[in-house]
């Protein structure tokens, strides 16, 4: 069932995120990422028969350390995960091992299977919907900037396709191309729900945490 969305000053918080880079990676998903470190290989030596532009790898151990952290420290308010722009699907599979009911959602269909294979593969649970993650009407919030990457896809809404709301999600995950960061935590802002974390990759070391809260 559709429901209003609270559009009450919505806020955007950076939170205070610490995470250690050195942390131990479990042996069960350090093979997991072994697997990952294949995937990516096999997709890099054949680049030029299938070129992807916009995708680009996040550092998936870093990601994983911080989202291990996330979980153990018990600040999302539920246990909903979506991957936005989730490549190959690997850091949705982490999330579902750390215990997320987790979606990732791909514009690309090689992606898109190529994802699946690798859930598949590794008994991940998560699942991978091929659409647009961008919320209907959020376009709007580039604003002139109408040049960022994750505007150019031509695909159905992923949640609409799947009676899903995207302010049912209790953390997101993004790693957005150059210079469309600021525009991705508008969006997240505008249309997240209430005490809302979204994790975003920005770079090696990179990791920020933010929090929607409406006042
Ligand atoms: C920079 S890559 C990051 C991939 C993955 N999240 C990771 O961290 O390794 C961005 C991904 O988002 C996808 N993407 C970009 N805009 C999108 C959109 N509006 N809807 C769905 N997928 C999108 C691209 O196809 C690409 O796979």
């Amino acid at each position: 069932m559709k429901r209003a969305r609270n559009t009450s000053s919505p806020v955007l918080e950076r939170l205070e995120f610490e995470w250690d880079d050195s942390a131990e990676i479990p042996t069960d998903t350090a093979k997991i990422l072994e697997d990952a470190d294949q995937v990516l290989q096999a997709y890099w030596d054949q680049w030029t028969k299938k070129p992807i532009e916009q995708y680009v790898a996040c550092d998936f151990r870093d990601v994983y350390r911080a989202l291990s952290q996330l979980t153990a420290s018990k600040l999302a308010k539920g246990n909903t995960f979506c991957e936005w722009g989730c490549g190959f699907g690997i850091v949705t599979g982490l999330a579902s091992q750390l215990g997320w009911e987790a979606i990732g959602i791909e514009a690309e269909s090689f992606l898109v299977d190529q994802a699946n294979r690798f859930l598949a593969r590794n008994r991940l649970k998560g699942e991978i919907l091929h659409g647009n993650f961008l919320p209907r009407g959020s376009e709007r919030l580039a604003g002139s900037q109408s040049n960022h990457a994750s505007l150019f896809h031509q695909v159905e809404n992923a949640y609409e396709q799947h009676d899903l709301e995207f302010d049912d999600y209790a953390l997101v995950f993004a790693y957005p191309w150059p210079g469309e960061h600021y525009f991705l935590q508008e969006v997240f802002r505008n249309y997240a729900g209430d005490g809302a974390l979204m994790l975003m990759f920005l770079g090696p070391y990179e990791i920020e945490l933010f929090r929607k809260s409406v006042s």
